[in-house]
């Protein structure tokens, strides 16, 4: 059979898809020999909503001046070209002092709806808007009376994709590709506002980052495993995403991300690593979360000085593991259904105080900030 038809058919009947080699995928990397990364304007943060099979997010991670952790996220998904469903999901992780367990809502949302330009997600209770200039979103969802959203979110760095369009592409003919990967970053922003909850209103006054992501393909046929590094200090952002394909595309380790200083990117690209330099057993799932990481950034500045970042520590014994096809009802489950082998599940840890060793140049700073981390596993 063709590639393309057995990919077909693995996106149809929900397969496993077979062996193409790590060729079958083009990382966005390859771009970054002519263009380490692009600045972004408000049209690069449109809603593709494809009529393809995708799951496409736009996600807030947020750390309050009180020492809140949330993050707020929309999710739309297209089945097949069949059937969309969207998603609103909130997570809240209140300080240790309080010893309250992390508030989880999760809601389907109806009659979605995007703005003519393409750039704002409306659907019944739900609203996240980005301002004309580009530069604000804000976030209101009545969608659950758990926790009441009112939040704006505005940048203070530039926005980046890397590469030039952002874009990693699934596929064995390269210039008819049959998946995308991309992430569009405002690495470094301020939020303000509430979550209301049962117990009153939580000021989310405080650090902020943004991401769009678009995965224009089954996504666990897309990536088999995923790690995510949201560094912010007082004068810092260090960003890392990365995606490791199922064996289907080599078991090919895709990394994006940037160091920001003040209101400046200092660079961004693919060249980061991101390591679970200490992992256990979780014998419940079988999965191997981690207890400790190493992310490291190396690049140059636009003016030719090397930049390299370091955080490099144990993460907080405290984490979150999320079973996503028991709580993240619906869409994910349709995506999923029939793949044999996929166990996803998403381990949280909202908040490890840790330093972030960074180089620019001749000047080394050692600075601690705030981590938030994630350790996704889908399949083997
Ligand atoms: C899907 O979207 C593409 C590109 O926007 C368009 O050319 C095509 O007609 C659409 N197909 C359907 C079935 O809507
Ligand atoms: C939402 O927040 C804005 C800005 O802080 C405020 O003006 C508005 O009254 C709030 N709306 C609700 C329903 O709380
Ligand atoms: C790559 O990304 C851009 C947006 O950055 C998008 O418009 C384009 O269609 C994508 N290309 C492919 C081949 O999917
Ligand atoms: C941030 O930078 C300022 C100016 O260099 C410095 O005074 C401050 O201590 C830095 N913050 C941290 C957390 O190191
Ligand atoms: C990528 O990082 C490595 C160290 O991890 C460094 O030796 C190499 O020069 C970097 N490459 C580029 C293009 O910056
Ligand atoms: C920058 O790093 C490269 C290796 O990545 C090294 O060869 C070069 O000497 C460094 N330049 C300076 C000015 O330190």
């Amino acid at each position: 059979m063709m590639s393309w038809a057995k990919q077909k058919l693995a996106d149809v009947a929900g397969t496993r898809e077979p062996i193409y080699g790590p060729e079958a995928i083009q990382s966005v990397a390859k771009q970054t020999e002519t263009a380490p990364y692009t600045e972004l304007t408000r049209k690069d943060f449109t809603w593709s909503h494809l009529n393809t099979t995708c799951v496409e997010t736009e996600v807030f991670y947020l750390m309050s001046e009180g020492g809140q952790i949330a993050f707020v996220q929309v999710i739309y998904s297209n089945v097949a070209g069949l059937r969309t469903t969207s998603q609103f999901n909130c997570k809240i992780y209140y300080p240790k002092s309080a010893n309250k367990p992390s508030l989880w809502s999760s809601d389907q949302l109806a009659n979605v709806d995007f703005s003519d330009d393409e750039n704002s997600f409306y659907a019944d209770n739900l609203a996240v808007e980005l301002s004309e200039d580009g530069n604000t979103y804000t976030i209101k969802s009545l969608t659950n009376q758990a926790s009441v959203v009112n939040l704006s979110v505005t940048r203070t760095a530039p926005a980046f994709h890397v590469g030039k369009d952002g874009n990693s592409t699934f596929g064995t003919d390269p210039n008819a590709p049959w998946g995308t990967m991309r992430h569009a970053f405002w690495p470094r922003a301020t939020s303000s506002g509430t979550i209301t909850t049962a117990d009153g209103a939580i000021d989310f006054e405080g650090k902020a980052c943004f991401i769009h992501c678009l995965q224009g393909m089954k996504p666990h046929h897309a990536a088999a495993k995923w790690k995510f590094c949201n560094f912010q200090s007082e004068n810092y952002s260090a960003i890392a995403m990365e995606f490791i394909t199922p064996p289907s595309y080599g078991s090919t380790t895709v990394t994006v991300g940037g160091i920001t200083k003040g209101n400046e990117i200092v660079w961004a690209g693919t060249n980061c690593t991101t390591t679970w330099s200490k992992v256990k057993d979780d014998a419940e799932v079988g999965w191997q979360p981690p207890e400790a990481v190493k992310f490291e950034w190396n690049g140059k500045t636009k003016d030719g000085k090397n930049v390299t970042g370091l955080i490099d520590g144990p993460l907080d014994e405290h984490y979150d593991r999320v079973d996503i096809m028991a709580e993240v009802p619906g869409f994910i489950k349709q995506i999923v259904a029939g793949a044999a082998g996929t166990k996803p599940y998403i381990y949280q840890y909202p908040k490890t105080t840790i330093s972030l060793k960074v180089k620019i140049g001749e000047e080394e700073v050692v600075e601690e900030g705030i981590l938030y981390a994630e350790a996704t596993f889908i399949s083997e």
